[in-house]
Formats: structure tokens, sequence, C-alpha cells
């Protein structure tokens, strides 16, 4: 059985095609490339019922839950220094609360305890709370990389 072979013709073409295609290709993958690079290096702004996170909305001592990105994340404000901390518990990641007559976190899950800045007292997780960047611009306060 003879195998049909493909003319000189279909071949040029078909490389001519595929040639025309790869600034298509290109585009899309930078464009592809700059979307996700922003959605991971990017500031994400914190907020707190869909409003941004100002330096205004804390006082010292206070201790705010906000989101970014859908994910639950503490803004504490302690000797007048701001940073975050991950409402993922180091343990197994179940949600963290705030304590708040107890001036600490803790976790339902297993009965692991932090300190306010995040340092763990007590229960089963063998490290601290997850600290993150933040940046504050024009007042907003800001998310530095990924949860
Ligand atoms: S998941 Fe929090 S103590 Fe286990």
């Amino acid at each position: 059985m003879r195998r049909p072979t493909r003319s000189r013709r279909d071949f040029l073409r078909d490389a001519v095609s595929l040639l025309a295609a790869l600034p298509i290709v290109g585009w899309f993958l930078a464009l592809t490339r700059s979307s996700i690079h922003s959605r991971i290096f990017s500031p994400v702004p914190l907020s707190v019922e869909n409003n941004i996170l100002t330096s205004g909305d804390l006082t010292d001592g206070a201790v705010v839950t906000a989101k970014s990105r859908d994910q639950t994340v503490f803004v504490v404000v302690d000797d007048q220094k701001i940073r975050a901390l991950s409402a993922r518990c180091p343990h197994m990641g179940c949600s963290l609360h705030w304590v708040s007559d107890k001036e600490q976190f803790s976790c339902g899950c297993h009965g692991a305890v932090f300190t306010k800045t995040g340092t763990r007292i007590e229960g089963p997780s063998s490290s601290d709370m997850t600290s993150l960047n933040v940046r504050i611009s024009n007042d907003k306060i800001y998310l530095d990389g990924n949860l």
C-alpha cells in the first residue's frame, strides 16, 4: 500500500502558515506572561468589607481582619509598626481567629495559640504565624508578593 505523499506546494503552504502564526503565538505568550507576572508580583491592596485599607484606618494596638485576593490577613499595629500575618494556621492550614480579650490568635482545629505579633505560644504548630510583607503607598496598605 502506498502512503499518500504531500506535494511540495502543500508543504510550503503549511510552512508559510506556521511562520505567519508565530507573531500571534509570541504576542499571546507575552500577554499571558505579563498577566501572570503582574498577578504574582504586583502589590495587592488590602481591603476591609470591599474598602481599601488605609493607614488612617489603623490605630496603635489595632488588629484588623482584612482580605487580599480572597485570603484573610490580620493587620496588626504594634508599637507603631504595621505588620500583616496570614490567617492560615502554620500547623495544618485551618483558619486562625483573633481572641481580643486574651490578645492572642487561636486555632480551633488543634489548639495552637499565638501572640499578637504571631509568635507561637502553645499547640502543635512548630512555627510562628506566617509574616507577610506590607507596603504603604499613598496612604493605602498593600501586601507585597503572594500569600
Ligand atoms: S491546624 Fe491549627 S493547630 Fe492544627
